[in-house]
């Protein structure tokens, strides 16, 4: 029989100590619930919950509130306009929503179709990990749309997309994507981590599932890792089951973050898209710089595509998104120069924060393409990816010009 708390050991009571009541008032921000554990009034709660009978928190695996706060915080930007449900899932990175959405829908002696320019990480998965459990891909152009109905077989199950491609600002069609995917029978999955909710929102263009790396724009202050994946309820409960299994699930303090990260997403954004335009089109002209790619430059080739698909802000300014990949002359030795000349701009990992980052695209994100994976996807070696901060325009133009106006010498080695 349980002695009186009076009576109790004192390591008893310590660990037993009083917990906060219910509140009545809802507090503004989400708290951290920082418990991996939960305690249940009965076996029979603990059972319900666990098979499913129940809503509500077993383990923090399974399902966590502020982890699930941080998703549906997310499901809502992400379907903000689109007719019907969407839910959310939490995870604790971009490559564990990535692998987990795989992991969910494709089976061995499945296909994929995928773009050459994907985010290197995604390629690593896709042709290492997944390939190995026989899930076959082919690397594509996606914004040639002949090029995805050649490409579909009737095992195709998932034709993946980046709205806008990592480093290459490709755009991707997602209307015509996913009209070319349905009809073969297959999802269209959408990475939108370098095009967030204020620039584009991928349901309302006939996505069937948008994923992120939260770690980028979502969570945007370079503090915390994660990934979330949103779409119809059905879709998102096959995904849950496979998350639980896998273990990718988000910790509650990054939840907390990437939550609080979201309140200024549309201001953060809005002004870094502002600034890399402004950025894109002073650099366009630089001598030393063989090309410039940001959609928002009238030449690009995805330029239409994103005003299509692209959001205006309130102030009537269409969002391009906030990556601009700039290629000096000279190749490899160009692109390092250039990166390792910049002093407002930081050589660093990641993308989305409010620091302008820089990363010689060959040697880091896309380090696990050969030159000939390189080429098919339109990465020149020299080529340097700025994700635009919260920085002044006129202080990131200054410190690049600065940059590529001492790349004269390497300019004569040309590529
Ligand atoms: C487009 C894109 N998708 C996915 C990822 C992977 O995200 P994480 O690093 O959070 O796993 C990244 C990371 O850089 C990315 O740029």
């Amino acid at each position: 029989m349980a002695s009186e708390p009076a009576e109790r050991g004192e390591n008893t009571r310590a660990v037993h100590l009083p917990t906060p009541p219910p509140l009545a008032q809802q507090p503004l921000a989400v708290p951290v619930y920082r418990s991996a554990a939960f305690a249940f009034g009965s076996s029979a709660e603990y059972a319900a919950l666990l098979n499913g009978s129940a809503a509500g928190y077993s383990y923090s695996r399974i399902d966590n509130p502020t982890a699930d706060s941080f998703a549906a915080s997310v499901a809502a930007l992400e379907a903000a306009r689109r007719p019907g449900p969407a839910a959310a899932q939490p995870f604790a990175s971009g490559m564990a929503v990535i692998s987990a959405v795989f992991w969910t829908f494709t089976e061995a002696g499945a296909h994929v179709v995928a773009p050459a320019a994907v985010y290197g990480g995604t390629y690593g998965f896709l042709r290492d990990v997944a390939g190995k459990f026989g899930v076959r891909t082919d690397f594509i152009d996606v914004t040639d749309l002949d090029q995805v109905r050649a490409a579909l077989r009737p095992e195709t199950r998932i034709v993946y997309a980046e709205t806008l491609a990592n480093p290459t600002t490709a755009v991707a069609d997602l209307p015509a994507l996913a009209e070319i995917a349905h009809r073969a029978g297959a999802l269209l999955v959408v990475d939108s981590t370098l095009a967030p909710p204020p620039v584009c929102r991928p349901l309302e263009h006939g996505a069937d599932l948008v994923l992120h790396s939260a770690t980028k724009y979502l969570g945007g202050h370079s503090d915390a890792t994660g990934g979330v994946v949103t779409g119809h309820p059905d879709l998102i409960s096959r995904i849950r089951a496979v998350r639980i299994d896998t273990g990718g699930s988000l910790a509650p303090d990054e939840a907390f973050l990437l939550r609080r990260g979201l309140e200024t997403l549309p201001l953060r954004v809005s002004r870094q898209c502002a600034t890399a335009l402004t950025f894109a089109s002073a650099l366009a002209g630089h001598p030393a710089v063989r090309r410039v790619d940001h959609p928002g430059l009238p030449g690009h080739p995805g330029h239409q595509v994103a005003r299509r698909l692209f959001d205006a802000g309130p102030d009537g300014a269409q969002r391009f998104g906030a990556i601009v990949t700039v290629t000096p002359h000279g190749g490899r030795a160009g692109g390092y120069a250039l990166a390792d000349r910049l002093r407002v701009a930081q050589v660093a990992t990641s993308l989305g924060g409010t620091h302008t980052k820089v990363s010689h695209v060959a040697s880091t994100t896309h380090r696990q393409f050969d030159d000939a994976a390189l080429a098919a996807a339109g990465i020149d070696p020299g080529a340097v990816r700025f994700s635009v901060g919260l920085e002044d325009a006129a202080d990131l133009i200054a410190d690049a010009a600065q940059a590529l106006d001492a790349l004269g010498g390497i300019r004569e080695e040309r590529d």
